[in-house]
């Protein structure tokens, strides 16, 4: 078995690479084989039903829109658990096991989360905020109800609910919430700390430490509690560093950003395959970073060149874009429901001989669009302007004969880039700027990947937040290559046995 290397693994400094694509920004009319508006075609049928069975090995991650990623987390041991009026601990009595005497306060939190709150103090004093201190951190079930108690003693029960958690239901019980104010002592557990210099510090900032905000000013109906800009909560720099970057208020916000608890592809950790006989499967992701068997969502996926899960029409539920052998590229719809809408043709001809990868690929539109090229090597970004078919496309770039094309984050700076896979097995980074372009050299980021069929990329398959890269190797193999910014971080074997898969993008 061999093994991609990768250079920043080594930690060795990136090669420039001689270009061997050129890019031209040039408006170019008319694509040979440009969209087709939608119509009903006949093709494979993806069925309703979710036929639970059983296959033979595990999965990783395969979409390019990041939706959030796996439904709410209730493991009360996770940082991404979810605790709310409606999900309280389970169990109830939940302590974790590795509080640690924050900051040497005298409150608790769990050890990483004191250690992240270290930098987030240190962080606040250097912006010259006049710094931060320690209010309340952990609280056991029966400190919290001590604390309920003494509020519905003084206030009502119905004012108490909205200030204070009942036992059980609390952030303080899992170790990962700290209440702070000011070190000058000012505005303690009021909203006017959210006005200060350090509250407001706090709130542009936490999340590069791996804290939110957990209860924001306009946000009581969706979270059940007052603004409290004193409560954080600790959920790791990938998931706060996530919900930041796509402008999600909360928690809540950020898990119902999935709506698609229903549907048949659920997550953007999901494996999606086809199997040699057309079954359309999927590999549920598991909050472990692991996978259950295989469920069957749908039958008829024979004759596909390579096929791609996106959310097409960003409804929040994932779709799929299928790229046939008879040149047609088409849309399944994944309905909130369950199942798939019948295919819709956003491209007619042609297509099995184009290249193509897919993703959001311009500010200028919300959608993924496609980009791709025909043998002739000039690279195309076709549009999806209206959530069905592709409009017409412009030349973005020539010289991409022989490359392997994924469309990803590697920065992590909001932009898509393209990784592209030459021929000789070097992984290729051409930055994307954006809108549509390229800029700055473009950087190698792996070598000894023409050993891989398909690079899928995931989202979501080690914790919330967090993105990688699936590789199925030509034996069958799978491998999960997490991204960082800018960086590979993890990296293992996550499947065997997938030979006679076709591995959904
Ligand atoms: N004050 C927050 C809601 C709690 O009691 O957990
Ligand atoms: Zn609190």
């Amino acid at each position: 078995m061999r093994v991609p290397e990768h250079q920043s693994f080594a930690g060795k400094a990136r090669r420039r690479v001689a270009a061997c694509a050129v890019f031209l920004a040039v408006a170019v009319a008319g694509g040979l084989i440009s969209a087709v508006p939608a119509s009903a075609v006949a093709a494979p049928v993806s069925a309703h039903a979710a036929l639970a069975e059983t296959a033979t090995t595990l999965a990783v991650p395969a979409t390019v829109n990041p939706l959030p990623s796996v439904d709410p987390i209730g493991d009360p041991a996770s940082f991404s658990v979810l605790v709310n009026k409606s999900r309280p601990l389970n169990p109830a009595g939940y302590a974790p096991s590795d509080l640690i005497n924050a900051r040497g306060s005298g409150q608790y939190m769990r050890a990483e989360a004191a250690a992240w709150l270290n930098g987030l103090f240190q962080g606040a004093a250097d912006a010259g905020t006049g710094g931060l201190s320690i209010v309340s951190g952990y609280r056991s079930y029966a400190q919290q109800q001590q604390v309920y108690s003494y509020y519905v003693s003084i206030y009502g029960q119905a004012y108490a609910d909205t200030i204070s958690a009942r036992p059980g239901y609390s952030e303080h019980q899992t170790g990962l919430a700290m209440d702070i104010g000011n070190a000058a002592g000012n505005c303690g557990l009021s909203t006017c700390f959210g006005d200060t210099a350090a509250g407001k510090w706090v709130a542009a900032n936490a999340h590069k430490y791996g804290f939110i905000v957990r209860y924001p000013n306009g946000y009581t109906g969706t979270t059940g509690y007052s603004y409290e800009p004193w409560h954080l909560r600790y959920v790791g720099v990938a998931l706060a560093t996530d919900m930041n970057r796509r402008g999600f208020p909360t928690l809540e916000h950020y898990f119902a950003g999935n709506t698609a608890a229903a549907a048949s592809i659920k997550s953007g950790a999901d494996l999606v395959a086809a199997d040699a006989s057309g079954r359309l499967l999927r590999y549920p992701a598991t909050a472990a970073g692991g996978y259950s068997g295989a469920i069957q969502i749908g039958s008829g996926w024979t004759a596909l060149k390579q096929a791609f899960v996106v959310d097409w029409d960003i409804d929040g539920v994932y779709d799929i874009l299928a790229q046939w052998n008879n040149g047609s590229l088409g849309v399944y719809r994944g309905l909130p429901g369950g199942g798939f809408a019948g295919q819709v043709v956003v491209g007619n001809g042609g297509w099995d001989r184009m290249t193509i990868t897919v993703g959001k690929w311009t500010h200028a539109h919300g959608r993924p669009g496609v980009v791709g090229y025909f043998p002739d090597g000039v690279l195309r970004y076709y549009p999806n302007t209206f959530g069905g078919a592709l409009s017409a496309p412009q030349v973005i770039g020539k010289g991409w004969n022989g490359m392997e094309l994924t469309i990803a984050d590697w920065e992590g700076d909001g932009a898509n880039d393209i990784l592209a896979r030459t021929p000789s097995g070097s992984l290729i980074n051409y930055r994307g700027d954006g809108w549509a372009g390229f800029f700055g050299p473009a950087t190698t980021v792996g070598t000894g990947w023409q050993y891989m069929r398909v690079l899928a990329p995931g989202f979501g398959l080690t914790g919330a937040g967090t993105r990688g890269i699936t590789a199925q190797t030509a034996d069958g193999n799978l491998y999960n290559y997490g991204l960082g910014r800018g960086q590979w971080t993890t990296y293992g074997q996550v499947g065997s046995g997938w030979n006679s898969l076709k591995l959904f993008k």
